[in-house]
């Protein structure tokens, strides 16, 4: 550290919000060897569609160079690949209505700056993706959790839980809701539970913040419509991303809802929309037609691994393990029996050189401590095997 003359600290200056943050904690398992990491819901890089990207990219650099490498806007055109993307899943959606930005997580980050003042009340779910939560609570919210089920948001609980405010005077700023597979349960929102939480935003005023991360990612079951389709009133603000259908490295993803909000949103996005070059290749593979093929041979691959941890979770794990069957989505959800610790069991998985995501670090209350998250999207099915084996062995010899 440099020595200093001065009998100030430099850290002194920091914002209220930047001193009292927390450091991101890995738990242990980045000092030891992990073999196998169900941790974290990264893509399968041999599902990047390489060759399309490339021959988009050439494309733009021999046709488009002088504005694709310039300062400048995004491509038009991919305005209107999302505007055409959302449409066709019934959400009203124009050029008004849509922020592009940096990933979904940048414009989620955003919400705060728009809409909440120290103090001021939001409502998630628990479980939920605390890497959009956290930066809620940094901004000052106060975070209300309402409880998951194997049907997304317990809305029954959310009723009660509005109404305790309203009758204190109070009006939370937005619920924030991932109601199609779930991260981390992997759960489905049904049409009922929807329809619900649609009239509650009504009735009480609150926006619904509805992050649809993984919803093109279906294995299984019908279709259950979006929030923002369903909604005739303006209160669903949609946010979605080609992280998970394109790659995670292009960091685009989008915001679609009442212009007043996304005027706002731009307005605190300071350093502009996003870079133009990214953009123009992403317009051009989407304006080939083969994205939504591309989005097929993902759902086979995915269906494929997600069924593999299932039946090997069946061989492996106790059967007082449950684990949820997820009909899309990158994650599986486990309920651990009351004896087991997802803190402790992480500690131990770790020796043996397997990680997850202990619950614990998907809910904002601090809750958690019985469950276990595996994202099986990232390993091999013959890591997944190994490491299924692996963490079943470590809870068979548990206690
Ligand atoms: C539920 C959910 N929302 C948003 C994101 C952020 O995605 P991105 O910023 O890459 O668009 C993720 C990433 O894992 C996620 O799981």
């Amino acid at each position: 550290m440099a020595s200093t003359t001065s009998a100030y600290r430099i850290t002194d200056l920091f914002a209220e919000r930047a001193r009292n943050i927390a450091p991101p904690t890995y738990g242990t398992e980045l000092t030891k060897i992990i073999s196998v990491s169900f941790a974290y819901g990264l893509a399968d890089p041999i599902l990047f569609p390489h060759a399309d990207l490339a021959a988009a990219s050439a494309a733009v650099l021999a046709k488009e160079a002088p504005i694709a490498l310039n300062y400048g806007p995004p491509s038009a055109q991919l305005y209107e690949q999302i505007i055409l993307r959302l449409q066709a899943k019934g959400i009203t959606a124009d050029r008004d209505r849509l922020i592009i930005g940096y990933g979904s997580g940048q414009i989620l980050g955003l919400l705060p700056d728009v809409f909440v003042e120290p103090g001021d009340v939001v409502i998630v779910e628990g479980p939920t993706f605390l890497g959009v939560v956290s930066r809620f609570v940094q901004a000052g919210a106060r975070v209300i959790t309402i409880p998951v089920d194997e049907m997304g948001m317990d809305v029954d609980a959310l009723e009660e839980t509005l109404s305790d405010f309203k009758k204190q005077g109070i009006r939370p700023r937005f619920i924030y809701t991932i109601p199609t597979f779930h991260n981390p349960t992997g759960a489905t929102m049904p049409l009922f539970r929807r329809q619900k939480l649609l009239g509650l935003a009504a009735e009480y005023g609150v926006l619904v913040v509805e992050d649809d991360a993984y919803g093109d990612l279906r294995f299984q079951g019908e279709t259950v419509p979006s929030l923002a389709s369903l909604d005739k009133e303006g209160w669903v603000l949609y946010v979605s991303t080609f992280s998970k259908i394109i790659a995670p490295g292009i960091r685009l993803g989008w915001a679609c809802g009442d212009p007043a909000i996304i005027e706002r949103l731009a307005m605190f996005k300071s350093e502009g929309p996003v870079g133009p070059f990214v953009s123009h290749v992403v317009a051009r593979y989407c304006a080939t037609g083969k994205l939504d093929y591309h989005i097929q041979e993902l759902i086979a691959y995915y269906n494929h691994k997600c069924n593999l941890l299932l039946e090997a979770i069946a061989h492996e794990f106790p059967s007082d393990v449950v684990a949820l069957r997820p009909g899309g989505g990158f994650f599986v959800w486990c309920k651990l029996p009351p004896n087991i610790s997802a803190q402790a069991l992480l500690t131990a998985a770790n020796e043996h050189g397997v990680s997850f995501l202990p619950g614990t670090r998907c809910y904002a209350n601090g809750q958690g401590d019985d469950a276990i998250r595996l994202a099986f999207s990232f390993q091999t099915t013959e890591k997944i095997l190994e490491g299924i084996a692996l963490l079943g062995a470590v809870l068979r010899g548990w206690g």
